[in-house]
């Protein structure tokens, strides 16, 4: 892993070995810290979205000096919550139409979570589908990657999917949280798990309910999510079948106020002292709804993105010609189709389901590369070019081998 400043920790894989070492379990397969020293990311400079805008150019980190490992993408899986509202079942709440909103994003559909499912539920479910593609046991995964801003718990949600799939030898299980961007950055995580030595079969998974957090008055923002789960299975592979060709990820702290969704001051009951003053401080215990300034979110991801796939494509030494599809965080197709036109993408290379699902935030990658590899569209040795964007700001793109 590549700690803040962009270097490579070594503690974390020497507390690794350690906690594998009393288990009884043998570190032959372990890289050693000396190996490790060895592969080093440089730093890199940290550019805006507002400077990108500007035309800086990205300064480009170097790759990093890796082992001789790779990691290919061997399953996906998907699952959809039960309940399906349509944008006339929407008109029935707020004051908007289905031509509007399909106008103005491509949506005509997205699922709910219903009361008797959980996000966990959906990822496990998600997770055995990507499993059985792949031809994983449960047992043989060794890191489980939650990506999801909406988990069951506060403290996170992945070990209870390790949990419910069984993985009986206990494989490490965290979640990452970073929006429309999660997924993409669990990918990169993965890769730099499998890379920087040891770890074989990565599950990543995307999953997300952002209608626990949307404001179902407001039409601006109502309309747009949906709620589901997606997972893929990453392994390590020999470096010259590596199917992360490419990457580039980048965040934005300046960008929160144009998409957030902050802890919300609940008033609540407080024990008073003598003088009249409060006993604690407050202390807010939940999050506000999901707040947008749609406009801004869509020039960001119009700017951004295609920039992003560029820098991408050079480190994998590709062009736009080498991609046989285009696969973007589905938030809106109006920005789908404005990155595939900068990128003289022709549409018929471009994946998109946003129709019937919405904006699924972590979940919209994994969702719509599932279905373009069980309906037989995306086939093994296909170059997929994809890109994630949203709060934080965070965003990114990745060039990957299917298969
Ligand atoms: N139905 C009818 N009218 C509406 C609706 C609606 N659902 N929503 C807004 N309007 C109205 C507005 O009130 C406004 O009316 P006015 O002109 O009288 O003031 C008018 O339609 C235009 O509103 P805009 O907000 O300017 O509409 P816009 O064309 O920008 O579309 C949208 C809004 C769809 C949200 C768009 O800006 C968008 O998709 N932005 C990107 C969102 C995104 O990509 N998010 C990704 C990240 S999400 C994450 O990370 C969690």
């Amino acid at each position: 892993m590549a700690n803040a400043s962009g270097l490579i920790s070594p503690s974390i894989q020497c507390i690794r070995r350690g906690n594998l070492s009393s288990r009884g379990i043998p570190l032959s397969r372990f890289c050693t810290v000396e190996n490790f020293t060895r592969r080093v990311i440089r730093c890199r400079a940290v550019m805006g979205a507002e400077d990108l805008a500007l035309g800086a150019s990205p300064l480009r980190p170097p790759h990093p000096v890796l082992s001789g490992k790779g990691c290919k993408l061997v399953g996906c899986g998907s699952a959809l919550p039960k309940i399906l509202i349509s944008n006339d079942d929407l008109a029935q709440i707020v004051d908007t139409s289905d031509e509007w909103i399909s106008v103005r994003t491509g949506i005509r559909s997205r699922r709910i979570l219903s009361e008797d499912e959980t996000l966990t539920g959906l990822s496990v479910d998600a997770s055995r589908k990507a499993l059985e593609m792949a031809q994983v046991d449960p047992n043989d995964v060794d890191l489980i990657l939650l990506c999801t801003s909406t988990p069951d718990d506060l403290f996170g949600s992945g070990p209870q999917i390790q949990k419910e799939l069984g993985c009986k030898k206990n494989p490490l299980s965290f979640d990452i949280r970073a929006a429309c961007s999660g997924f993409l950055l669990g990918l990169m995580t993965a890769g730099f798990y499998i890379r920087a030595g040891g770890f074989q079969n990565v599950l990543v998974i995307g999953a997300d309910v952002l209608s626990r957090y949307v404001d179902w008055k407001d039409r601006g923002t109502c309309i747009l999510f949906g709620d589901a789960a997606g997972a893929v299975v990453l392994q390590a592979c020999d470096s010259e079948e590596d199917a992360l060709l490419g990457f580039d990820v980048h965040s934005d702290g300046d960008g929160l106020r144009h998409l957030n969704a902050p802890i919300k001051d609940d008033h609540e009951e407080n024990a008073l002292r003598s003088n009249g003053a409060p006993v604690l401080p407050q202390s807010p215990s939940s999050y506000s709804c999901l707040q947008m300034n749609g406009k801004e979110v869509f020039r960001f991801a119009v700017r951004c993105v295609p920039q992003s796939i560029e820098v991408s494509l050079e480190r994998a030494g590709l062009t736009c010609s080498n991609i046989d599809w285009l696969l973007l965080h589905q938030a809106n197709q109006r920005i789908i189709d404005a990155v595939a036109t900068r990128l003289d993408i022709p549409p018929e290379q471009v994946i998109s389901n946003l129709s019937s699902y919405g904006n699924t935030s972590a979940v919209s990658i994994p969702l719509a590369l599932d279905e373009a590899v069980r309906s037989g569209k995306v086939k093994a040795g296909n170059i997929v070019a994809t890109a994630g964007f949203g709060a934080g700001l965070t965003w990114g793109s990745a060039i990957v081998k299917w298969g």
